[in-house]
C-alpha cells in the first residue's frame, strides 16, 4: 500500500471508531478492534466446522479409503493418518457421498460383502477433466468398496456426525425411506436392520442430517424450483423417524439465485397445501470462489477459473473479493427465506465452499478437481469461517469442499505419502470457536488499494470474528494485505484480560504451500501479544491468519 493511500484510509478508520464509543486509541496503531464481551449474539454451531467427502477423483479412493489389506497404515481400511489429523481439529460433521455424485448413487450398491458389490460408472465420468482418466479404474468405474457402513465407520473413528446426501434425481422416494430404515431402524426391528447387523452394526447409526438432493437446479435433476418443491414434499413427508431428531436439508440456489429460493419457499410455505414439516430446517448454499477473471467472464464457470499456484497480487485480492461474496449471498438468501419463514426455523447450510482453480496442480493425475493449497487459500478459508461465526444466528451447518485431494483440501495424499495443507492449520486454530457464543466485534483498518486491469480497486484491510466460552475469548482475524504488517490494538469492552496467547499462519511468499518433499513448509506458529488491562497489542503480519486466546480477568 502506498503511504498516501494509507494515511487517507487511516483517517477513515478513525471516523468509524468515533461512532463506536469514547475510547481513546494510541495514535501509533494501524488497526483497531473492539470486542463487546458482554454482547453475545448467538451460539456458533459446532457443525459450522464440518467437511465434505464425495466419490470424485482421489477423495474417497486414495484419500479416505485405502482398503483393509493395504500396506498404508489404516484402521479397518480407512487411512490412519487422516483419522489422527481429523481428530486434532474436532470434526463435528461429515457430508457424503456427494455433491453431484449423490444424485446418481444407489446406496444399495455399497452394502454387503465387498466382492459382491457392483461396479458402476462414476458420475464424474461426464466431466471434461475426466477425459485424461479413461481406463483409470475407481476414479471412473466406481467399485463401491466404500459404502454406507464404511462411511459410518469413518464418522465413528473421527467422532463426526454423518450427513447423508440422498439421491432425488435417479432413485424413487421409497429408496430414501429405505436408506433411512437401513441407517436408523432399531436393532432387530426390520429386514434392513437385520441386514445392517449382518454388515457389522446391530445398533442403528441414528443419522440426523439428510440432504434431499444436491444442486437440484443442475446436476441434481435440472428442476424448476416449483418442480423441486413438489419432489421435496414427496420425498420428505411421512418419512420414518425411528426416534431420531431429523434435520432435512433442501437443495438451495445456484449461486445467489433468489428466484429459486423465493419460488421454493413460496410453494412450500404458502401454497394451497402448506407443508409443515419441522424436520425441514436447513437450506443449502454453495459458494465457490472461482471467478478470477476480474469480472470479464461471468457465464463460463470453468473458463473464469484462476490458477492455484501461478498467480499475482491482483489474483490474490480477487480471490479475497470472491470469497467475501458469500456474506452477501447469505444475507440475500436469508432475507428471501424470511419472507415466508418469518421465524427463521430454516437455517443456512453452507455445505460446499472454497476456492476452485484450473486443473494442473493435483498431486496425482487421477485426482479430479485436486489442487494445491497455498497460504492464499488458508486466508480464504479463515475468511469464510469468520463470516459463518459472525452470522451464527443464520448458519447451522457448513462443510468445506472437500476434505482431501480435492478443491479446498485440508490434506493431500497419494498412496503412502500424505501431508496437511495450510487449511488444516486454519481449522486447528478456529476449533476454539466451536459451540462458543459469538460476540459483537468492530474492526477499523485502512483499506487495501490495488490495480484491477488498470483500474483502482480496494478491499478491506482486516476482518474476523470473536467468541466467548466461559472465561476465554477467542479472536480470529485475517490481514489480507500483501505489503505490510498491521500494528493492532484490541479493546475488550466491559472487562479486562489477565493473559493472552497468539497463533499465526503466515508466509512472506504468497504462493507458499506444502508438498510431499516439504510437508511442513507452511504451518502455524506462536504470535507474540501484549495484554494490559482491557487493551491488547499485537503486530499482525501481512498475508496472515491469526488467533488470540484471551483469558478474562
Ligand atoms: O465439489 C464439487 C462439485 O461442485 C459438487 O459435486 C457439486 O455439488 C458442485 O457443483
Amino acid at each position: 500500500m502506498e503511504r498516501r493511500q494509507f494515511l487517507k484510509s487511516s483517517a477513515m478508520a478513525g471516523a468509524v471508531l468515533a461512532f463506536s464509543g469514547q475510547r481513546v486509541w494510541a495514535k501509533s496503531a494501524d488497526s483497531h478492534i473492539e470486542i463487546f464481551v458482554d454482547e453475545p449474539e448467538a451460539t456458533i454451531a459446532r457443525e459450522i466446522y464440518g467437511h465434505f467427502t464425495e466419490h470424485i477423483g482421489g477423495v474417497i479412493y486414495d484419500g479416505v479409503w485405502v482398503g483393509e489389506n493395504s500396506k498404508i497404515p489404516n484402521v479397518h481400511g480407512i487411512r490412519k493418518e487422516l483419522i489422527e489429523r481429523m481428530n486434532q481439529i474436532k470434526v463435528p460433521v461429515l457430508r457424503w457421498p456427494g455433491g453431484c455424485f449423490a444424485d446418481s448413487y444407489d446406496w444399495k450398491d455399497g452394502i454387503g460383502p465387498e466382492a459382491k458389490r457392483p461396479r458402476r460408472t462414476n458420475f464424474w465420468e461426464v466431466d471434461p477433466d475426466a477425459d485424461r482418466l479413461h481406463e483409470k479404474g475407481e476414479q471412473i468405474f466406481e467399485p463401491n468398496s466404500f459404502g454406507t457402513d464404511e462411511f459410518m465407520r469413518f464418522c465413528k473413528l473421527t467422532n463426526a456426525e454423518p450427513y447423508l446426501a440422498a439421491n432425488l434425481r435417479s432413485l424413487p422416494a421409497l429408496d430414501f425411506d429405505h436408506w433411512m430404515e437401513y441407517c436408523n431402524s432399531p436393532a432387530g426391528s426390520t429386514t434392513l436392520a437385520d441386514m445392517r447387523k449382518a454388515n457389522g452394526s446391530a445398533e442403528p447409526y441414528k443419522v440426523k442430517y439428510w440432504g434431499v438432493g444436491n444442486e437440484s437446479w443442475g446436476c441434481g435433476g435440472n428442476f424448476a424450483p416449483e418442480e423441486y418443491a413438489s419432489e421435496f414434499r414427496r420425498y420428505t413427508n411421512w418419512i420414518p423417524k425411528y426416534g431420531v431428531e431429523l434435520s432435512l436439508i433442501g437443495a438451495g440456489p445456484n449461486s445467489n439465485d433468489r428466484d429459486w429460493t423465493h419460488k421454493f419457499f413460496e410453494e412450500i410455505f404458502t401454497s394451497a397445501h402448506p407443508y409443515r414439516n419441522p424436520e425441514f430446517d436447513g437450506w443449502s448454499v454453495h459458494h465457490y470462489a472461482s471467478n478470477l477473471s476480474r469480472g470479464k467472464i461471468t457465464n463460463n464457470f470453468h473458463e473464469a477459473h484462476g490458477q492455484a499456484l501461478n498467480f499475482d497480487a491482483t489474483d490474490w485480492y480477487e480471490l479475497m473479493r470472491e470469497t467475501a461474496r458469500v456474506e452477501q449471498i447469505m444475507n440475500d438468501q436469508w432475507a428471501v427465506m424470511g419472507q415466508f419463514d418469518s421465524r427463521h426455523h430454516v437455517k443456512l447450510v453452507v455445505d460446499e465452499y472454497g476456492p476452485w482453480y484450473h486443473e494442473g496442480t493435483e498431486v496425482d493425475p487421477t485426482h479430479l478437481f485436486g489442487q494445491q493449497i497455498t497460504v492464499r487459500d488458508a486466508l480464504a478459508t479463515a475468511m469464510s469461517l469468520d463470516i459463518f461465526n459472525r452470522h451464527a444466528d443464520k448458519v447451522s451447518v457448513a462443510t468445506c469442499a472437500q476434505l482431501v485431494n480435492n478443491l479446498n483440501a485440508l490434506f493431500l495424499c497419494h498412496e503412502d505419502k500424505f501431508f496437511a495443507t495450510p487449511n488444516f492449520y486454519v481449522f486447528e486454530m478456529y476449533a476454539a470457536h466451536q459451540g462458543a457464543q459469538s460476540l459483537r466485534i468492530e474492526f477499523a483498518a485502512p483499506d487495501i488499494h490495488y490495480q484491477r486491469d488498470g483500474k483502482d480497486a480496494s478491499f478491506w484491510g482486516m476482518n474476523g470474528s470473536a467468541s466467548r466460552k466461559g472465561n476465554t475469548v477467542t479472536l480470529t482475524m485475517i490481514n489480507p494485505s500483501l505489503t505490510g504488517p498491521s500494528e493492532t490494538q484490541i479493546a475488550l469492552r466491559g472487562t479486562s484480560a489477565t493473559r493472552a496467547t497468539g497463533t499465526v499462519l503466515a508466509s512472506s511468499d504468497m504462493h507458499a504451500h506444502n508438498t510431499f518433499e516439504q510437508p511442513n513448509f507452511v504451518k502455524s506458529a506462536a504470535l507474540p501479544v501484549t495484554a494490559s488491562g482491557d487493551t491488547l497489542t499485537v503486530t499482525i503480519p501481512p498475508a496472515s491468519v491469526n488467533k488470540l486466546e484471551i483469558t478474562l480477568g
